[in-house]
Formats: C-alpha cells, sequence, structure tokens
C-alpha cells in the first residue's frame, strides 16, 4: 500500500511516499481503508520532535474509511462499515497518512451511511478537545447534547481555529449561548458561521465589556487557545464555578492568574491534553460527538465555518506546511488521489 511515513524527527520534507505491506490487525483491532486523513498541529509537532521506531512512523492521528478486516476477538459484523478514527499514531507506528491503518476496534466509530468521511476525518483531535474544554467545569454537566447547556454561555477564544469552531458547533447544539473572539472579519464571518451567537474582534473590540454585555455574571466556561496572552481577560470574565480550559501551550510561553480574583468565584483553571484526559471522559467524548454527528449537528465546509483544503496522499508534507503555517478551516489529505 502507499504510506507517508519518517525516519527521523524534522520539517515536512522528512515525508516520504512509501510502498509497505498492508498491515494485519492483532487481536482486538481492525484495519481501517481509509479515504481521508485529517491534519492537525499535534501531528506536525511530534513529526517535529519524536523520534520514530525502527520502522519508521505514518504520522496523522485522525481519519475515516471503511473497516475491511478484523483481528481476533472483534465482531466481524465491523467489516464494510464505514468509520472515523481517532488518534491512531499516538504511541502506535501507524498513522493515517496511507491508504490503511490498523487502530484498537475502540478507537474506531461508527458514521452510518450519510456522514461524509471528510467530516469524519477532521473529528478525532478538534472536536474530542473541545468535548473535554466544555465539561470541565465544576457546574457543568460531563455530557453535552441538546439541552445540556441550556442558559450557559460559553466564551470561545479564536472561534475560526479548528477546535474553536469544533467548541462552538458543539456549544451550540448544547443550547448554550456562544461568545466567540476572533481577530478579522473573515474570521469572524466563520465563527458565525459556526454558530457563535455573538462575535468579537479582539484586535478592535473590549473583549471584556462585549462579554458582559452577553453574559453580566460571568460565563460557565471558556474554551481557550491562548491563556498566555489571554489569561487576564480570562480571570475577568469567568463565572461563578466556571471553568477556564486551557488547550494550547503558545509555543511553551507561561501564565500568570490574579489568584484572589479567581478565588472569588471558585474558578477552576484546567489543563486540557487529548491524549491524557480520563478515560471515562474520553469515552463520554466519543459517544457525544458521535451522536451531535448523527443529529447533523456537526459540519464541515466554509459554511460551517470550517474551510476544507484537500491534498492528495503524495502531498501530504504540504498538508503539513499548510497547518503549521495556519491554514485557516481544515487541512485534510485525500489518501485514494
Ligand atoms: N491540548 C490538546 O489536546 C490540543 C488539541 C488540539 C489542538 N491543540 C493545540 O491548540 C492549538 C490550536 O489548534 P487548532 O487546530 O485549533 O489550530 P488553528 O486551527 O490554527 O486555530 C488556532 C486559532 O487560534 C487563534 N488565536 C491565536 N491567538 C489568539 C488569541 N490570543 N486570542 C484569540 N484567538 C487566538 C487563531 O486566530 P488569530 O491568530 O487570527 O486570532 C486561530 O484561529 C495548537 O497549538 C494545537 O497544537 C491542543
Amino acid at each position: 500500500m502507499r504510506a507517508i511515513s519518517y525516519q527521523r524527527p524534522g520539517g515536512p520534507d522528512v515525508l516520504e511516499l512509501t510502498d509497505r505491506p498492508v498491515p494485519e490487525p492483532g487481536p482486538g483491532e481492525v484495519r481501517v481503508r481509509l479515504a481521508f486523513s485529517g491534519v492537525n498541529p499535534t501531528d506536525w509537532k511530534s513529526r517535529s520532535n519524536a523520534t520514530p521506531g525502527p520502522d519508521g512512523q505514518i504520522p496523522n492521528q485522525d481519519g475515516a474509511g471503511t473497516i475491511e478486516v478484523v483481528g481476533q476477538g472483534v465482531d466481524p459484523v465491523l467489516v464494510g462499515e464505514r468509520v472515523w478514527v481517532w488518534e491512531a499514531a499516538y504511541q502506535r507506528p501507524w498513522g493515517t497518512a496511507a491508504e490503511c491503518t490498523v487502530v484498537p476496534a475502540r478507537q474506531t466509530v461508527l458514521l452510518g451511511a450519510a456522514p461524509s468521511f471528510e467530516l469524519g476525518a477532521a473529528l478525532g483531535i478538534p472536536f474530542l478537545t473541545a468535548h473535554r474544554c466544555l465539561t470541565v467545569a465544576e457546574s457543568l454537566p460531563d455530557r453535552i447534547g441538546p439541552g445540556s447547556l441550556t442558559g450557559r454561555t460559553v466564551l470561545v477564544q479564536g472561534g475560526a481555529g479548528a477546535v474553536g469552531n469544533a467548541a462552538i458547533q458543539l456549544a451550540r447544539w448544547a443550547d448554550a449561548t456562544v461568545v466567540a473572539t476572533v481577530s478579522s472579519p473573515d474570521k469572524a464571518q466563520l465563527a458565525a458561521a459556526a454558530g457563535a451567537d455573538h462575535v468579537v474582534n479582539y484586535r478592535e473590540q473590549d473583549v471584556v465589556a462585549e462579554v458582559r454585555k452577553v453574559a453580566a455574571k460571568g460565563v460557565d466556561a471558556i474554551v481557550e487557545v491562548s491563556a498566555a496572552v489571554n489569561a487576564g481577560i480570562d480571570a475577568q470574565v469567568i463565572g461563578l464555578h466556571g471553568a477556564v480550559a486551557m488547550y494550547a501551550d503558545d509555543g511553551g510561553a507561561e501564565v500568570t492568574i490574579p489568584v484572589r480574583a479567581q478565588m472569588m468565584p471558585n474558578a477552576r483553571w484546567q489543563f486540557v491534553l487529548v491524549y491524557t484526559e480520563p478515560a471515562r471522559a474520553k469515552v463520554l467524548a466519543v459517544e457525544d460527538v458521535n451522536a451531535a454527528v448523527q443529529d447533523g449537528a456537526v459540519r464541515v465546509g466554509r459554511e460551517a465555518g470550517l474551510p476544507l483544503h484537500v491534498f492528495p496522499l503524495a502531498r501530504t508534507a504540504d498538508a503539513h506546511r499548510a497547518v503549521q503555517d495556519g491554514a485557516v478551516g481544515k487541512v485534510l489529505v485525500d489518501v485514494t488521489a
């Protein structure tokens, strides 16, 4: 099969198109014939920093395709099912930038007939991260679903980003009021298309004042892409028993938090890394995200605030470059092209 792999960490140029034997699933695993591979910042960061095993590393965590073989102990009824795949390359050599991948069966989720493979490949990292960010507050339920955030307000810092978009879409599905921040009019359109009720241009407007207009007593959750920059704002707008969920590290920056101001509302400042979140939270996130998909509540494309940029498999290096350079929207690799 055709697969992109790398033998040493480095820039996008370490990614090579190779020909490999089709992998056989072990006990508890399935082989998925992939249609699309999703690219996230974690994929280029791993490629830049992590030394692969002796057989090299196929990059990319997310993907979607069809189960074609099951390993020992896995129900053969799954063969032929359309699925999305999460964390394929986490501590495993088989990422999704290949015609096939092999993953534990529990890391595949039934897509059903209607949702597109493009959507399936866009779900894993961004939507599971967003789910975690929306559920870590003490005052909020640990499930997301219609009505679960009724009467609640969520602030999404960076509403045109991939995780920001996912957070907006999930929070709106759950009936929250959503405020999103962006840096430009074009990104404002994207955040509104995703479903944000209020969009604030943080370069031109006073974010604290704008959020206070919507939520006078503060917000219940903040999905935070840049805690180092925004901590001062977040500290002023987090409400009673709310949580600031910090999922990005700004390239290693540090955060200063005013302790007393955060004691007053019993606020929680929660670090989020999708790979190491508690197992139960991951299970609930996968179930809820897939329920949103089946409900038609989650979409991709410019009309959903997430423009698609699709590269053929042989140009996976360019797909990585695009993400690394801050592409707006979702970068996918068409592994069949
Ligand atoms: N912890 C985890 O498990 C996890 C999971 C997924 C992603 N991440 C990390 O999260 C980061 C974002 O990932 P992504 O896929 O969403 O990237 P992305 O699609 O590039 O989105 C990042 C967004 O953040 C916005 N932004 C940057 N600085 C901002 C600020 N100070 N205030 C408000 N918005 C700001 C950017 O737009 P402007 O610059 O125009 O404002 C952009 O829209 C990456 O560092 C990634 O590695 C972590």
